[in-house]
């Protein structure tokens, strides 16, 4: 029993690493990616693991995306997922809000020649002009497939519905859209002692997410529902999905957080 509560006595360490972080979501994101010194499996952000085996096991749902179209990876942080999502579309176009990140992410993927990189905030009234006009400089005009992991579970409910609503002109009838987010379902505290946070010592990559992040929501079929409402979306296939982190507990693999995930296309009026 009281093993079992031990975690609670995080709470206070928690609260003090996390009293730090800028409240603005935005500044926050820009920050942390401004401060990010390597990624990776050995690198500093937690949910880059390094190898595309989390990547591979969604191959047989992302490849129902027409494989002709260019792929939107909305949110791409460093841009690990765009350039392996480069490997299976003709062209695979990252966007974050952070500026800092679009920074990393171009520096990461100087050798690939059909990823590119522009800063774009996927919840403001503009977001699909400006996807638009990221993929008419590389090239495209159209309709695109959008992938996203693990933004949604970052924004909150009022986030969701806008990024989602963004999303119908950009995949138009051609495109559809794959999603893959964590909807781990305990509390905060559930969340980091999970991927091995003690009282004692917490993971050099996750308490930098504590200290710079705001904390994350979970993202699940209820919340997708939300976001993605049947007026204006199919679902054509939902799961459970393994959200794999850089390794913490073990050097040689990944931590995994359970996540969701589901594929859609908009509804053609
Ligand atoms: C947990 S990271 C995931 C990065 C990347 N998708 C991956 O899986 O490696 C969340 C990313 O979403 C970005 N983000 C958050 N809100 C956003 C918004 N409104 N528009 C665009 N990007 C956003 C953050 O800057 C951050 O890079």
């Amino acid at each position: 029993m009281f093993s079992a509560l031990r975690k609670y006595l995080l709470i206070p360490r928690l609260i003090r690493l996390s009293s730090g972080a800028p409240k603005d979501p935005l500044t926050a994101w820009d920050r942390y990616w401004g401060d990010v010194r390597s990624t990776g499996a050995a690198g500093d952000v937690l949910w880059d693991s390094g190898s595309d085996h989390e990547l591979n096991g969604y191959l047989p749902k992302v490849t129902q995306l027409d494989p002709n179209l260019p792929v939107v990876d909305v949110g791409c942080g460093n841009g690990s997922f765009t350039r392996l999502l480069a490997r299976h579309f003709p062209l695979a176009v990252g966007l974050d809000y952070s500026a800092n990140a679009v920074d990393r992410a171009r520096q990461e993927s100087t050798d690939i020649t059909t990823a590119s990189f522009a800063v774009c905030d996927m919840t403001a009234p503009e977001a699909a002009a400006t996807v638009a006009a990221a993929l008419a400089e590389a090239g495209w005009t159209g309709d695109a497939n959008v992938f996203i992991r693990g933004v949604l579970h970052v924004l909150d409910s009022d986030g969701r519905a806008a990024l989602a609503a963004n999303l119908l002109p950009v995949v138009g009838a051609r495109g559809g859209v794959f999603l893959a987010e964590t909807n781990f379902p305990g509390t905060p505290v559930d969340y980091v002692s999970h991927l091995g946070a003690t009282r004692k010592s917490i993971p050099g990559p996750l308490e930098w997410a504590i200290r710079g992040l705001p904390m994350p929501g979970r993202f699940g079929a209820k919340q997708r529902a939300k976001a993605f409402p049947t007026a204006d979306w199919n679902l054509v296939e939902e799961g459970s999905a393994s959200i794999e982190t850089r390794p913490l507990s073990n050097p040689s693999a990944p931590d995994v957080i359970p996540g969701y995930f589901a594929l859609l296309r908009a509804r053609q009026r």
